[in-house]
């Protein structure tokens, strides 16, 4: 199973005092350093973290993969299709979240997506979409003609009670199963720390974790290489 490291947190430092330092580019030199498989960043509508000009800069500076996680808003397609990453994430953004919140509403926003899709995979970007592990979604996912779902993993991260952790492993477990039997590729993250990931390394198919938030957390006392490879060596 791969690492992808979102560096976006990094960036909410650095934008705490609207400065220069830390900068999510070298985070993202760091952690390839240090063995990640691809650097994950966020473009949100209302930049909060990860500023136009550190998606541009890590476009050029990744020597792994970028997969640009973005909601479709005309602005930040635009900005996709210019930038050209290895990857897009669709997510749904609110502008009150704290971070993204639920999956993406494939059925729902059925069209759209699709276009956005086909647009994306014409220019040579592969589309991954943000979903929770759920049947429906998971299949229209597939309509639209994305090559991955990322799997939702917040609802695992926020149980609290073995019954609860145990029943959000295994719906991960079987849309796992399910993505792979349609053939769509799968993907996993949000909420992901050096606690809970070991469980969800045991899914079978899985092919990548995209983990922040806890990695950036313990690289303040640890070192941001520290930190990459005690998660990488968790994974293993
Ligand atoms: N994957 C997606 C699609 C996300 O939106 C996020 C959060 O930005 C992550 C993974 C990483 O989540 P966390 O920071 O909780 O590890």
């Amino acid at each position: 199973m791969k690492l992808g490291i979102n560096i976006d947190h990094v960036a909410t430092l650095r934008q705490a005092r609207r400065g220069e330092v830390p900068d999510p580019v070298y985070a993202a030199v760091l952690c390839e350093l240090a063995g990640c498989d691809s650097i994950v960043s966020h473009l949100r509508e209302d930049r909060r973290h990860i500023q136009d000009r550190d998606i541009y800069l890590l476009k050029k500076t990744v020597k792994t993969r970028l997969n640009m996680e973005m909601a479709l808003s005309d602005e930040i397609v635009k900005i996709a299709l210019d930038v050209r990453p290895y990857q897009v994430t669709l997510v749904p953004e609110k502008r009150e979240e704290l971070t993204t919140e639920g999956g993406l509403d494939v059925i729902k926003n059925f069209d759209r997506i699709k276009t956005n899709v086909k647009n994306f995979t014409k220019a040579g970007i592969k589309v991954s979409l943000f979903i929770e592990p759920d049947k429906k979604q998971i299949a229209a996912s597939k309509d639209t003609g994305a090559e991955f779902i990322e799997i939702h993993t917040g609802r695992y991260a926020d149980a609290k009670t073995e019954k609860d952790i145990s029943c959000e492993l295994d719906k991960i477990s079987k849309a796992t199963e399910y993505a792979l039997s349609i053939g769509i590729r799968v993907n996993a993250g949000h909420g992901l720390d050096y606690k809970n990931t070991p469980a969800i390394c045991k899914i079978k198919g899985i092919e990548e974790l995209n983990i922040g938030y806890s990695i950036i957390g313990r690289a303040v006392f640890v070192g941001l290489e520290r930190a990459v490879k005690e998660m990488l060596e968790i994974m293993k």
